[in-house]
């Protein structure tokens, strides 16, 4: 084995070990959801790999943390992604995006390669809004694309509101906002993420580059029933709510096939939850995604108008609110065929393709040139404990990764506008 892989080999080994413990729950899946013990034990894990490297550690109002290699500033070339799950879910789901940037910066200093720009590894904070209901704050909060205000004020499910949990991981509620200086200073963003889907595996390439992101949300759909005795009450007097909950849930299923698109409800809430007790409220979480806006909103207003009809069907009070909207992207053609050709080049092979799922790099997208690469997902899960990749296809997402940063801090930055 060649000096070159033996590097990238130990050194992803190393970190990667020192991160799997952490938030695994007896299922097997991951719990670290935002602000939660587990999620400031992987903030911990990304400071020590930062000082093990003698990067320059950042850690911004907002929850995004950055390990500089080179002072902090503009025209730098940053990678990342982020180390919060859904409950339950996989390994890899942001954590092979966060370690692989660290290991890509131990490959090309190890290979000497001379930097002219700064570069950085984030991980940026809440992306997967597992806690807090609306997904990628840390990003969406420095880019001004979020309401500090209004997510601070978000409850998780047992009434703490962000604000308080950011306060239990050091963070000032007002430290949230838009940070135009940090933002500022990124002249190329890249996050590699495993791919969570299929594409890579049947195309048989270890190693992609995204397209876009598709546009996709989250509505929560609350039914205002009557709370009863369940061995007392006539059928005919009921006002039952979880009976049209459950039409909803299958008008979301026939809406998705029907307009091609993707819709599933994941997660709900029924009160008291009691066996012997017709519920008196429910709630039922709505993703919906599909390449196009217009569809997706398509989708949620047949699923709303369900909702409503069932509702109404058995006196049952329906509403449906937006939690989070993600516009999704289609990342720049320029940047996406030159980390193409460069993945091609030092891989032998490439393929390009789009993604349901959402990412930081397509709420940065709006702002700085952002792209992103996707490491091959042998069975395509995701958000589950059963998500995996080969070691052998994560060395070469970090292959990938160092040839992409490679060539992008080789490029002299541009001089900065003269202040007028
Ligand atoms: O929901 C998503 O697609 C991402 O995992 N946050
Ligand atoms: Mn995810
Ligand atoms: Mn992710």
């Amino acid at each position: 084995m060649t000096t070159r892989s033996s590097v990238r080999h130990t050194a992803f080994a190393s970190a990667w070990q020192t991160l799997l413990p952490i938030g695994l729950g007896p299922a097997g899946g991951y719990r670290r959801l935002a602000w939660n013990d587990a999620d400031l034990a992987c903030r911990q894990w990304f400071r020590a790999q930062a000082q093990a490297r003698d990067l320059i550690l950042d850690e911004d109002g907002n929850g995004n943390q950055w390990a500089w290699w080179g002072e902090p500033g503009a025209g730098a070339v940053v990678t990342g992604s982020h180390l919060d799950s859904v409950p339950g879910g996989g390994a890899f789901d942001g954590p092979l995006g966060v370690v692989s940037g660290f290991v890509a910066i131990d490959v090309l200093r190890e290979r000497g390669v001379t930097r002219k720009r700064p570069v950085a590894v984030t991980n940026f904070s809440d992306e997967e809004g597992g806690r807090f209901g609306i997904a990628c704050i840390g990003s969406r909060l420095m880019s001004g694309d979020a309401d500090p205000a209004t997510l601070l004020a978000r409850v998780d499910e047992a009434g703490v509101t962000m604000g308080d949990a950011r306060r239990r991981g050091g963070l000032l509620p007002d430290a949230a906002g838009p940070d135009p200086a940090r933002l500022g200073r990124i002249a190329t963003f890249v996050e590699l993420h495993i791919e969570q889907g299929r594409r890579l595996v049947d195309l048989d390439v270890a190693v992609g580059v995204a397209t876009a992101v598709w546009p996709h949300g989250r509505w929560r759909i609350d039914f205002a029933g009557r709370g009863d005795h369940a061995g007392t009450t006539r059928l005919a007097d009921r006002r039952d709510p979880v009976l049209p909950m459950a039409e909803t849930i299958l008008a979301a299923r026939r809406a998705a096939h029907d307009h091609d698109a993707l819709a599933t409800v994941g997660r709900l809430a029924v009160v008291p939850g009691a066996t012997n007790a017709i519920a008196s409220h429910a709630t039922a979480w709505l993703d919906a995604r599909a390449p196009g806006s217009d569809t997706v909103r398509r989708v949620v207003e047949a699923v709303g108008g369900a909702a409503t009809r069932a509702g109404a069907e058995h006196g049952v009070g329906v509403e449906v609110a937006e939690e989070s909207w993600s516009g999704g992207a289609h990342f720049g053609a320029e940047l996406r065929e030159r980390l193409a050709a460069t993945v091609k080049d030092r891989l032998g092979a490439v393929a390009v393709l789009p993604t349901g799922a959402g990412h930081d790099a397509a709420i940065l997208a709006a702002h700085v040139p952002s792209a992103m690469l996707f490491v091959r997902n042998p069975t395509g899960v995701s958000h589950d404990p059963a998500e995996h990749a080969t070691l052998e296809d994560c060395l070469a997402g970090v292959e990938a990764l160092a040839a992409v940063l490679e060539d992008l801090i080789s490029e002299d930055p541009i001089p900065e506008a003269p202040v007028s």
